[in-house]
Order: C-alpha cells, then structure tokens, then sequence
C-alpha cells in the first residue's frame, strides 16, 4: 500500500534515471536552436537569461513551457519558434530537466490516497477490455437481472470534446479517462478531477487521429500510458500526470508519406507496452510495436505489410508495397499460457483501388499471433484476401476456453466486418467455424476447410457489418454478444428493400446461429459504434447506436433497464468494484457515466 509521495520518482528525475535518450535529442535541439542566446550551458549570455535553475521556469508544465517558446517575447528579444512537434516535446522535456531543484514536488489530490498499484484488486478494470482475453465478460455480479431496474446515475464526468469513443480503466478507486490528447483521472466514487494531462491536438494529421479519436489508456505499477494523435506513446506519472517518458511510435516519424496516426489503447503485457497505428486509410505501412515500459525503447516492431524478400511479400505480385496499409489500430488480446499475443490487421491502401497490389496483400485483413517477446510471426489467418471495401479485420479477437462440439478447446471468436463470424483454434489458427451473421452476405458464398473464402463479387455485400467496439462471450450462455449491421448501401448489388438495420445480436458459437437479436432503432447509416458488456449477474450491457444505455437479459435479449442518454454512442461500458460496490460506467458522447445500485 503507497501511502505517501516519497515512492513517486518525479517525472523529471525519472527521466534522468531512464537512459534520458529523450533528454538528449532535446538537448540537440537546444544546441542548434537557443544556444546562442541562452549559452553552452544554460546559464545564460549577456544576451539573454539562463534557462537552468531559472525559478520562472519552476513552476511551468510542460504545456505552459511550450506555449512560452512558440510566442516567444519579440519585443524583448526572445523569438517565436515553430519546431516540428517531435522536436518541440524533446526541448521541453529538456528544459524541464534543466529545473529539477526548483520544480515544487508533485502534489496532486491522488496523493496520499489508498493506492496499491501493481497488487490488482478483485473487481478492478485494469485494461481496455478489462481482461487481456479481450472478453468483455466480467464475473462482477451483484447488479443482477432481479435488481437492474434500480440501476440509478451517480455522477457524470465531462470532457470537452464530442464523440468520445474511450472505455475508462478503474484502479484503486481511480478512474483513467482521454479525449483528444487529453488524460484524466478521476475520484471513481464522485467523478471529481484528480490529475489532468493535455497538449493541443496535432495540426495537418487525416483520417481518425485528426479527429482526436482515442480509446484510452493502459496502466502499469506508477505509470499511465497514452497515444497521442501523431502517434506517440507517452507514460505520465501515475500520482501527478506529468510526463516521465515520450517516444515517437514511428521509425522515422519525419518520412512525410506515410499518415501514421494514434488512436488506441495501448496493451500492458509484462514488462512492455504494446501498441499499434492508424492511418491506411492515408497510406501507411502498418506496424505493431513494443515498448519497455520503464524506459520507453523499443523492445520489437513487427511490420504489418512485409519487406522484400520477407515471408507474405509473394502475396503482394506487382512488387513491394510501400505503403501497403495493415492498420493495427485496435488493441489486441494476450494469452499469458501460451505467451501469444493476438493482433488484429486493417485494410490494404489504396482501398477501393486495387490495380496496383494484385494478390492477397498479406497482412492486411488478418488476425496474426505473435511472440511477445520478439514479435515473431507464429501464424496468421487472413479474413478477406485482397480487400477492395475496406473490410478491416479491427474486431475485436476474443480468447475464451471452451468445450467446442464436445471438446474443451483455446478458441478465438471473433465477428468479422466481412459478415463471417470465425471460430479459430487460438493455438494453431486452424479455422473451426465460419458462418454468415448477417442474414444476407453476398460477396462470398461461404469460407472453405482451407480457410480461404469462396468468393462470389469481391465487391458485394455487406458494407460494415461488425466494427470495433467490444464484444463479449457468457460462459453461462454459451453465447457471443455483439452488435451487427444489416447494410448493403453504396454497393452496386444495393437492395432497395433492405435499407439497413443494426441489431444487438446473441450468436450461438457452436454453430453462428443467431439465438436472439435486439433492432436497434433509427437509421442505419448513422455510423456510430458502441459495444456492449456481459456481466455474471445475467446482464448485457449495451450502447444504443443513436441513443440509449440499456441492459437485457444474457438469455432473452429482454431489456430490463434502460437509460436515455440522447446522444449518439460510440464508446463501450465497462464495470468496476469500488468499496465492495458494483458499478457500470459507459462513455455518451462529451460524458462518462457512472450507474450504481
Ligand atoms: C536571439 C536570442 C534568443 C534565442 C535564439 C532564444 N532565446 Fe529564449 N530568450 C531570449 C531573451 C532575450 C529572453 C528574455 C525575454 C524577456 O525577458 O522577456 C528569452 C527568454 C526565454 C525564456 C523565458 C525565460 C524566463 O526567465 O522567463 C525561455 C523559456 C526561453 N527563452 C527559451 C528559449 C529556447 C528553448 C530557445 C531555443 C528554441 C530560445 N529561448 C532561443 C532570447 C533568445
């Protein structure tokens, strides 16, 4: 049990003891952009002051740091700087450094709370999905189908930005919560704010990062871990949320093609941070990395779309992709007993123009199982061979133990945007079960034993069938919870007598039968994603698209309490245990919603 600041490192010491390679690169800077003025070492010239041991800069965040050296002070001679982002954090951090005796100690309201961390307690929700299975089931039962009705709003916590797709954590009785470049945590019993972290969102990004699209944080011992929209990975200080770390998630983040964004979670296995990026809808060349969660290094990068001469580099026959798209945007699972960490893949680039990458375009559209320790490939199963409607494979890949027909089996489930649902056999990635989950899917007639679709017109239907957002599979049921679009607009095969319908869906995983599904009201091509949560008290929770927090019955689909939000839902509930008390909570547009009994 922390009791006091003094295990906190402060973030400036932090970085001192971490290898300091981002200290370093910011000390470049300083020498080629300030030294003539401020002087060789910091203490200032006859021209300007110093910038060490300076009290004016004792007591500025980074934030305010940056904001002094991009106005400058031209009437006193200070000029105005306009450094690329990358190089502009570097030189904060860097000054920062130069400060460390006259900075005041961290002091927040998390200071001097009851915190355990690194001793999970029952009940917490520790990562995105609360489990690194990705099984949006918790065994949290005392909000049950009997007393759901009483389910009451406790406190509402909002964040200034629209449309937030984030599921918080909840940790010794914290909460951790972002928007677009923006971390905060949270009292989980009131909603007050504990700790805010903030920089402005990044300027010139595309697709989701330029949106400020983020789905939250990852913590570990006294660290929290963020991705910022241009795609790097910061750890801040767990008790004050300074930064004690920032690392460009990108080899050469100053290669101008290629759009990498950030907008995930990231995932704490071990000792690192794994994470992955957005952007192939642009042009990337995709990647997942991993972090060391002390220091920041990079640990592996397995790369999403091969390298010439690389193992999958045949299935691109016109020649090396440079940009060969494999987003890996949305967090992955991790199985600790077998050590393999389950990454799902996006579209090739260009999307809807596929002249230029004739063949499969590995691996795009994949599920790949990776060694967490080297990022090694163990094997992958690709959904859709060569894309050409934007048929991510960013659903979530969900690891449950099951008997599957009369076996205890390592699954993988997992409802593709294709229109399949696919059981796979996690340890080998040979393919059990693939079957429609929509009542109409037209652009292949079925998957084969090999694994491979039969496809009928590459282009058919249907257009977004299943997304990102979470799903869940109940041990109790046996069933697998999520929520799927009936669509077929903008395809040349569009049924006028089918305009789309969303529905809250219960597929039964021994067969993709569907057991029940809920319409969810209002029209389709409102494109928002919310996803739902299954409790051991018999419950699915659910974001209702255009509207709505409800909660059915696991085995009817019968709604038992509902919540009008009126805004559109595009983030999935969580549930945390906080002095013995059940809680659920769920992101509604600006507001993150804490119910209780
Ligand atoms: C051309 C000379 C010049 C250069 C180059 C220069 N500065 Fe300055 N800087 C000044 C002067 C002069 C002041 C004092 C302004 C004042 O008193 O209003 C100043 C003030 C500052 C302050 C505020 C210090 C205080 O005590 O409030 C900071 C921080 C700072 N500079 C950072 C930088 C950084 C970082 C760089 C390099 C990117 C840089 N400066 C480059 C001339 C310069």
């Amino acid at each position: 049990m922390r009791t006091s600041a003094s295990r906190v490192i402060p973030p400036v010491l932090g970085l001192l003891l971490t290898g300091a390679s981002w200290a370093s690169d910011g000390r470049q800077v300083y020498l080629a952009r300030c030294v003539g003025c401020h002087g060789g070492d910091a203490r200032g010239t006859g021209k300007a002051p110093g910038l060490a041991a300076n009290p004016h800069l004792a007591g500025l965040s980074a934030e305010q740091l940056r904001g002094v050296i991009q106005r400058g002070s031209p009437a006193t001679g200070m000029p105005s700087f306009d450094l690329p982002s990358s190089d502009m954090d570097a030189l904060v951090t860097y000054v920062l450094t130069l400060n460390p005796s006259t900075r005041p100690p961290a002091k927040t309201a998390l200071e001097g709370k009851r915190i355990s961390w690194g001793k999970p307690q029952p009940g917490d929700w520790l990562t995105y999905n609360g489990k690194l299975s990705a099984n949006r089931y918790s065994e949290l039962r005392q909000i049950d189908t009997a007393n759901v009705s009483a389910l009451k709003l406790k406190w509402i916590f909002p964040v200034p930005s629209f449309g937030l797709e984030v599921t918080p954590l909840a940790s010794d009785g914290v909460m951790y919560t972002t928007g677009p470049n923006q971390v905060y945590a949270i009292d989980a019993s009131t909603g007050e704010l504990l700790w805010k972290y903030a920089r402005p969102q990044t300027k010139g990004l595309d697709g989701d990062a330029s949106l400020g699209t983020n789905r939250g944080v990852a913590i570990r011992e006294d660290k929290v871990f963020f991705v910022t929209d241009n795609a790097h990975l910061l750890a801040l200080d767990r008790a004050t949320g300074r930064l004690v770390w920032e690392t460009p998630m990108a080899e050469n983040e100053h290669d101008t093609k290629q759009h990498y964004g950030g907008t995930l979670a990231p995932l704490v296995v071990n000792d690192t941070v794994i994470v992955g990026v957005a952007g192939a809808d642009e042009g990337i060349r995709g990647f997942i990395a991993c972090f060391f969660a002390d220091s920041g290094k990079l640990k592996w990068r397995h790369w999403t779309v091969p390298h010439k001469g690389e193992p999958g580099f045949e299935t691109w026959t016109a020649g090396e992709p440079e940009m060969g798209g494999g987003s890996s945007w949305l967090t992955g699972s991790y199985d600790a007993e077998a050590n393999t960490l389950y990454w799902p893949t996006g579209n090739p680039f260009p999307d809807d123009e596929d002249h230029s990458r004739p063949g499969d375009n590995l691996y795009s559209d994949c599920i790949l199982a990776l060694d967490p320790n080297t990022g090694a490939l163990k094997w992958h199963y690709q959904f859709t061979p060569h894309d050409v409607r934007d048929r991510d494979a960013t659903e979530p890949p969900v690891l449950v133990d099951a008997v599957f027909h009369g076996k205890p089996r390592k699954l993988l489930l997992h409802a593709d945007r294709n229109g399949f649902f696919y059981v796979l056999d996690r340890t080998n990635g040979e393919l059990l079960l693939a079957k429609p989950f929509l009542r109409r899917v037209d652009w292949a007639t079925g998957i084969g034993p090999d694994g491979r679709p039969w496809v009928k017109d590459p282009e058919g239907c249907p257009d977004d069938a299943a997304n990102w957002s979470s799903t869940a599979y109940s041990p109790a049921t046996g069933l697998y919870y999520f929520l799927a679009l009936e669509e077929c607009d903008g395809s040349p095969l569009s049924y006028p007598d089918q305009p789309g319908q969303r529905y809250l869906r219960a597929l039964n995983i021994q067969t993709g039968d569907i057991a029940w599904d809920v319409p969810q009201p209002g029209p389709a091509k409102a494109k928002t994603w919310s996803g739902v949560l299954a409790t051991a008290g018999g419950l699915i929770f659910y974001g209702k698209p255009l509207g709505g927090f409800d909660a059915v019955d696991e085995r009817t689909g019968k709604t038992l309490w509902h919540f009008p939000t009126n805004v559109r839902m595009k983030a999935s509930p969580m549930t945390f245990l906080l002095d013995g008390k059940q809680y659920v909570a769920v992101v509604a547009g600006p507001n993150l919603l804490c119910f209780g009994l």
